[in-house]
């Protein structure tokens, strides 16, 4: 494998998953305009990031990810962005609770836009088109014109992530995350669901402990980790010409970073070790993720952390298993004991959304129950081989939406149609994922005691 990198090396690489622009021209143009654009995240952001997830990948901390399946040019605006926020912020509560551990956060936002497909094409009522690949690509509307990828369209997604980025800046910094506002993340259509209540307890001793530090001295005014949080951003990197443009040289270390989100990962299509995707991200340091599917083996992964992370370097690497509730037992044991027996440093995180993926009335879904079920599952094989389940992948939005069934409120088949919005692949609502982080609360409080048990013992 040849051993110089550039951010343009992956140019030499076999390629999939890449669209038909039918002006190279134009799309050179493009690439060279967001060249010279100002990089939406720094190479300090991404280190920092790392850090924090070298001490998950240590056994202390948990990593919560999560976002759209797919962002839309359409759907963008202040309070999308801010019930987001508000959903995220009650998981990551929830689980530091349940953890008594720092929980790393990052969304699947501001960059998350292009799509890999398993198809090329789509055929409705005999009409055959290029597929859907993401806004950053092409438009969702089923007509000719609009599938025709358009480089523009990199441009607006690009200015779309960073408007994203500002406000997540702002309400990370600004006060919205401070924890004195614990009560008010909630939002209007889960507050009388069974979540609700749940949360408003846990809310409310934690406002308790608030009040009882600021008594003795130490509030919100005074002490930052109170009021501020870290929120960091990711998305597939799998839109390589884009993802080229916004990659910089820091000057304090002289390394490359991709500076279109702090973290990015590479899916389970496009990771095959001599290709182009995996050349892009073995070249830059932020820290990358890496999908790992039931046809991923124990050889190709070491394989692949090798390229990857050569050094060994903790926090560099996190491999998302997304397998299905019925694989995850079969395939994450041996892979994790791979990784174990070479003593590699890796964050073990569940994406349990992309291996449990079903279509009823012609609806894509995802049951909710086995959902919970390959959680639970990696969890249990977690514990019983001694590892760390470090995280969670998942696919939420802060609305209210129908698209996977199931949860304390029973979405069902029938109520798909209601409010099936979204641009890819089924999300978790609001409750649904309230109710999700409150499953992984139990589960690792569970741990923990059984741990200071064997301590005691
Ligand atoms: N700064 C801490 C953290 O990010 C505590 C904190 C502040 C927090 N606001 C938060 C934790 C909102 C969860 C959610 O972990
Ligand atoms: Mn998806």
């Amino acid at each position: 494998m040849a051993q110089n990198w550039s951010p343009t090396s992956w140019r030499e690489k076999p390629i999939s998953q890449v669209p038909d622009y039918p002006d190279a021209d134009a799309l050179k143009a493009t690439e060279k305009r967001l060249a010279g654009f100002p990089p939406l995240v720094f190479a300090g952001e991404a280190r920092r990031l790392k850090k924090a997830l070298a001490g998950v990948a240590e056994g202390n901390g948990f990593l919560l990810q999560g976002g759209d399946c797919a962002e839309s040019f359409a759907e963008h605006g202040a309070d999308q962005i801010r019930d987001f926020f508000r959903a995220f912020l009650q998981m990551a509560v929830v689980l530091t609770f349940g953890a008594q551990q720092p929980v790393v956060k990052i969304g699947r936002i501001a960059g998350q836009f292009a799509k890999p497909r398993s198809s090329p094409n789509e055929t409705q009522n005999g009409v055959s088109l290029p597929s859907y690949r993401g806004d950053i690509i092409n438009g969702i509307e089923f007509n000719e014109e609009s599938r025709v990828p358009n480089p523009e369209r990199q441009v607006m997604a690009y200015r779309q992530s960073a408007a994203t980025l500002n406000l997540l800046r702002a309400f990370a910094m600004g006060g919205y995350a401070n924890l004195e506002n614990v009560h008010q993340w909630m939002l209007g259509f889960v507050k009388d669901s069974p979540q609700a209540e749940r949360y408003r307890k846990l809310a409310a001793r934690i406002s308790e402990t608030m009040d009882f530090m600021r008594a003795i001295g130490i509030s919100s005014e005074s002490n930052p980790s109170l009021r501020e949080t870290d929120f960091f951003t990711s998305h597939e990197a799998l839109l390589l010409g884009y993802e080229e443009a916004l990659t910089r040289v820091d000057s304090t270390s002289g390394d490359w970073y991709a500076t279109s989100g702090h973290m990015i990962w590479i899916g389970d299509r496009t990771r095959q070790p001599d290709h182009a995707h995996v050349e892009y991200c073995r070249g830059i340091k932020n820290p990358i993720g890496l999908k790992c599917g039931p046809s991923m083996t124990a050889d190709g992964l070491l394989e692949l952390i090798d390229i990857l992370n050569p050094a060994n370097e903790p926090g560099r690497l996190t491999l998302i298993a997304r397998f299905g509730h019925d694989k995850v037992a079969e395939h994450l044991p041996r892979l994790i004991r791979a990784v174990e027996r070479e003593g590699r440093k890796v964050v073990w995180s569940c994406d349990p959304m992309h291996g449990n993926t079903v279509t009823l009335n012609n609806y894509k879904t995802r049951p909710f129950e086995r959902i919970l079920s390959e959680v639970e599952s990696f969890f249990q094989i977690h514990r019983a081989e001694g590892t760390h389940p470090g995280g969670i992948h998942i696919e939420m939005t802060g609305n209210d939406v129908t698209e996977c069934t199931g949860g304390a409120r029973a979405v069902s088949a029938d109520n798909l149609s209601d409010r099936y919005h979204t641009h890819c692949d089924p999300r978790l609502n609001a409750d649904q994922a309230l109710e999700l982080a409150f499953l992984l609360a139990e589960r690792m409080k569970s741990g923990r005691d059984e741990k200071k048990m064997a301590v005691n013992a």
